[in-house]
């Protein structure tokens, strides 16, 4: 069976990214027997590395390599440099694009005008970036709709975790109630780390190197990360159309260390939780320090995990929880979406 050619763009070139490149590369021969596809990376945009396209797929061993050695990605051969991440979409030719810039916390910008120009495209967009889901998840949904397009987003809010697959497919007609849990890794590491007796600066520095805290750590500690994904969670799971400057919010920087001690030793634990509630038919969310007992689903969520538990009409309470993950389940999250849209496509 001859192979369907799949190009795509990638809109960053980070850390998410990256492992995705290195993914495609090894899962190569799998996604060829078994969706019929061959990926094909046909432009890359970055912000000091960059932005190239090529009419041949790209090499993305060379890329990884010539980021790596911190080369420009022009000096790849058969490649042209362009000169933004919008000329990279244009010039792609691409099926999908996906989108790993860093989050704005401000506005969401540019991913959401990144999105909008691919779908003006006819393009596929996939992303690991909460932004474009936190401030503008109707605008983007009704302009996918309008061009019969996919928008997915699977890496946002837990990486590879199957949340809103899970909801989508999987629990049709369920009606989401009420949200809550531990959904930023940074902060849950720190406090963990805190209770052991480390430093908040030494635990910070740790999930920084390990690629788990955004580039700006303060969108972490100051709960804007959270607040971001409790929108995306909202405005995804329970219909709602609000943004982060919506969800009342209180990081960790205040807590001290004999706070942490004090709950630990009355048998429970200080954690940074999200919670999206409906009220009088209002959506209402809030991220905010809380002592969380012993008997609490929450209390064994330690250091980078995570954990997401659903309220629901038919389904009662389900919980999900995300054990230590690391770049690759947010690469997975990417790769997931990525093939499921070519299973719609070539299916
Ligand atoms: N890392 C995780 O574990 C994780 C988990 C879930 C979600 N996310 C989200 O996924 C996204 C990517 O995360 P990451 O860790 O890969 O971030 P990162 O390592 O900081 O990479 C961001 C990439 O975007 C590029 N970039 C910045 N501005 C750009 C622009 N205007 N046009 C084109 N490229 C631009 C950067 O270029 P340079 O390479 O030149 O700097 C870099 O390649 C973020 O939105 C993050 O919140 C990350």
């Amino acid at each position: 069976m001859s192979l369907h050619r799949i190009p795509v763009v990638l809109i960053g070139f980070g850390n998410a990214s990256r492992r995705l490149a290195e993914l495609l590369l090894e899962r190569s021969a799998i996604i060829e027997e078994k969706y019929h596809s061959e990926i094909v990376c046909t432009a890359i945009s970055t912000s000091k590395h960059g932005s190239i396209a090529s009419d041949e797929p790209i090499d993305l061993g060379k890329a990884l390599e010539a980021v790596r050695q911190g080369k420009k990605l022009s000096s790849l051969p058969g490649t042209v440099p362009v000169n933004d991440a919008f000329e990279a979409i244009e010039q792609s030719r691409a099926e999908i694009m996906i989108e790993t810039t860093p989050l704005n916390i401000k506005n969401g910008e540019p991913a959401i005008s990144h999105i909008k120009r691919a779908f003006d495209l006819g393009i596929h967009v996939v992303t690991a970036n909460k932004g474009p889901v936190a401030f503008a998840a109707r605008d983007l949904r009704l302009k996918a709709e309008a061009g019969k397009l996919c928008f997915l987003f699977e890496s946002t809010v837990m990486d590879g975790m199957p949340i809103f697959n899970l909801v989508e497919r999987a629990l049709p007609l369920v009606e989401v109630k009420s949200i809550h849990g531990i959904i930023n890794s940074t902060t849950n590491y720190i406090l963990t780390a805190m209770e052991k007796g480390n430093s908040y600066e030494a635990a910070l520095t740790e999930a920084q190197a390990c690629g788990v805290a955004e580039a700006d750590p303060s969108l972490d500690v100051e709960g804007w990360d959270a607040a971001v994904k409790a929108s995306v969670l909202a405005n995804s799971l329970m219909n709602a159309d609000i943004s982060p400057d919506m969800v009342s919010r209180e990081g960790i920087t205040s807590i001290k260390a004999e706070a942490l001690r004090v709950a630990l030793k009355k048998g429970s634990k200080i954690r940074l939780v999200a919670r999206i509630e409906k009220r009088d038919g209002k959506i209402i969310a809030r991220v905010a320090p809380e002592e969380i007992p012993a008997d609490d689903l929450l209390y064994v969520i330690d250091a980078y995990s995570n954990a997401l538990i659903l309220e629901t009409d038919l389904m009662g309470t389900i919980a999900m929880v995300e054990q230590h993950p690391n770049l690759t389940q947010t690469a997975y999250g990417l790769l997931g979406d990525l093939l499921s849209i070519i299973w719609v496509l070539f299916r």
